[in-house]
């Protein structure tokens, strides 16, 4: 079933809705015939936990016992994705005919490392956007974590992040890249020394801290519709627009990142889309197809 991605009229006694929704997502008080917006939507209905050989079972079973979602020993077609464990991580598998290929967090190898070492270091765009020069080593709350690269890049260049994921499905995803990162001799320590993950909502997260614990910046990229068919989205990008939509509350994150930051707010966006909500930041860092738009504090 196909869930629209902005809002969704309730018609039905919510209680009776076919649609599984997330908790948290999930206002028990919404009145028959109320509009509400969805802000992030799992089809947890279309997503299962499955495991690559049976020795993986019960760490399968355990791993769907905790996001509530379905254990299954084989692919049905009704499923959109499988959370699959395999002896080395976890990957999130699209079915279906044309299915890209699997999405998982690895942080030891291939492009993470590639950018690590080749990425520009502090001269790149982002860590420009984030104010790090000198020896300043800023710390950062990444509000939307997703798969932590962006993370990873400032983590690698010295800062501490700590990142917030509402998904718990890409939390998970993280959580497994990050073990695995923590496990590795070369970026280990690092690691475990400067990157930690939240389960939740950032907004909630900001709205709690005291003044002592609020960050130096407050990095948000959010998921946003794409523009047209041609638009660069990378597969994993994709694939977690298929399975989160879009983030449309995004305004609020942004507001309240502006009272919890103590430096600047960065906002990563496509190059050509307009600043969120209209408000122009206090400066822009371009790339080829991103813009940093940074909000200082002063
Ligand atoms: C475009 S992805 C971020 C990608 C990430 N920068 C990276 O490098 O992998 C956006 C993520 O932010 C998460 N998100 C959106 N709003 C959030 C909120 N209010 N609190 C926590 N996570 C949020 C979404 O669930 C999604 O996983």
């Amino acid at each position: 079933m196909l869930i629209p991605h902005i809002a969704l009229k309730i018609l039905s006694e919510p209680a009776t809705a076919r649609l599984k929704f997330k908790k948290e997502y999930y206002n028990p008080q919404t009145a028959l015939g109320d509009e509400i917006i969805l802000t992030s939507i799992e089809r947890s209905s279309t997503v299962a936990v499955a495991a690559e050989t049976p020795a993986l079972r019960a760490e399968a079973k355990e791993i769907a016992a905790r996001l509530e979602l379905p254990f299954v020993a084989a692919p049905s077609p009704d499923l959109t994705f499988l959370l699959t464990l395999t002896p080395t991580r976890l990957e999130l598998r699209q079915t279906g005919s044309g299915a890209a290929g699997p999405v998982y967090v690895d942080f030891t190898g291939g492009a993470a490392s590639h950018r690590r070492r080749y990425g520009g270091g502090k001269n790149q765009p982002i860590a420009r956007a984030v104010g790090l020069k000198g020896g300043a080593a800023p710390s950062v709350l990444d509000a939307t974590a997703g798969l932590g690269r962006d993370a990873f890049v400032l983590a690698s260049l010295g800062c501490t992040v700590r990142m917030i994921e509402r998904s718990p499905i890409v939390a998970t995803l993280l959580q497994d890249g990050l073990r695995r990162a923590r496990q590795d001799p070369g970026i280990g320590a690092m690691v475990n020394e400067r990157m930690t993950l939240i389960t939740g909502n950032a907004v909630e997260h900001m709205r709690q801290l005291t003044h002592e614990q609020r960050p130096d910046v407050v990095y948000l990229d959010p998921m946003y519709p794409p523009r047209d068919k041609s638009a660069l989205v990378k597969k994993e990008m994709r694939a977690l627009q298929k399975l989160l939509g879009h983030d449309p509350d995004i305004a609020e994150l942004l507001d309240t990142a502006l009272h919890c930051a103590r430096k600047r707010i960065v906002v990563k966006r496509p190059r050509h889309a307009p600043p969120i909500e209209g408000r122009a930041p206090s400066m822009a860092i371009e790339s080829e197809n991103t813009r940093f738009d940074v909000y200082l504090i002063f």
